[in-house]
């Protein structure tokens, strides 16, 4: 055994979608930091710019990628942009995701809004994956690792279409694990807890986080290198005999927003 070879990532390549700012920024660099090539997919390409300049900076490699996962000439110019800068693709963090956060009332939802939620977190994440594998199974190594939550497990009021999308993304997860193991291809997903990004500080009062912690042994609410740490885990050689799995990661808590 060579332990230190199970963490190495430096002849593989990554794409964060989302990538340029909070968790999906905290696994750029994780990743990088660990020789992974980097694609940052986002549709922020300033923010995106400015993580993979960051990432140059402590010595790593990154391109940032123009990308609304929601647009299919998007994801597949993101795979073909990813092959002409790097050559290869061995690892995918399908990490955008959004809805929920308490506001989802059935009696307002719309039918196309409770859609959308599907299309951005669990469609795009099937779509990328199917346009990624036939690459990850050329080069020989493939790591799938999709970004659920602690709402796919969590009832709570007001957020039946996210949570429900999360539930989705896990038992996705588990059946594609099936399909693409024989090609050597991982399929893992990552549940944050609450995690302090924007998407969090939205929504976040001193209330709400109080109730938090009163149901969190660790104390805190977590940080994005939190959840990196499991994306590093199913991305390098380490896990190498674990597909399609759920990791959750919630400081051993579990927080909600009501
Ligand atoms: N923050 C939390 O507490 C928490 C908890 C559970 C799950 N999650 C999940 O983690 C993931 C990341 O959440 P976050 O809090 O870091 O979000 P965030 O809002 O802080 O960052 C999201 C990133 O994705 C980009 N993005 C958004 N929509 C996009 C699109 N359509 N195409 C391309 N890029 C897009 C944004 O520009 C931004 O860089 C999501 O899937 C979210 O559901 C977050």
């Amino acid at each position: 055994m060579n332990p230190a070879a199970l963490f190495d990532l430096n002849d593989k390549v990554a794409i964060i979608t989302g990538g340029a700012k909070g968790i999906g920024k905290a696994c750029s660099q994780m990743l990088a930091a660990h020789g992974a090539r980097v694609v940052i997919a986002d549709f922020n390409l300033d923010a995106a710019k400015e993580t993979a300049q960051l990432i140059r900076e402590a010595g790593g490699q990154a391109k940032a990628v123009a990308c609304n996962v929601l647009e299919d000439s998007d994801l597949t110019g993101l795979v073909e942009t990813t092959l002409a800068e790097f050559g290869q693709i061995n690892i995918l963090v399908n990490n955008v995701g959004g809805g929920g956060a308490g506001r989802e009332n059935p009696a307002t939802l719309s039918v196309e809004e409770f859609a959308h939620v599907f299309q951005l977190n669990v469609f795009s994440n099937w779509r990328l994956a199917q346009l990624c594998a036939p690459h990850m199974e050329q080069a020989g190594y493939g790591s799938i690792i999709n970004m659920s939550s602690m709402s796919s497990i969590n009832k709570s009021p007001a957020i039946s279409a996210y949570a429900s999308s999360k539930a989705a993304i896990n038992h996705m997860t588990a059946n594609l694990a099936f399909d693409y193991g024989p090609a050597n291809i991982r399929v893992n997903a990552v549940g944050p807890g609450a995690v302090r990004t924007d998407a969090l500080a939205s929504v976040l009062t001193p209330e709400i986080e109080s109730t938090m912690l009163a149901h969190t042994p660790l104390q805190r609410l977590g940080e994005p290198e939190d959840i990196a740490g499991a994306v590093l885990y199913f991305a390098a050689p380490v896990s190498k005999w674990v597909s399609g799995q759920v990791l959750f990661v919630n400081g051993g808590g579990v927080q909600t927003l009501d």
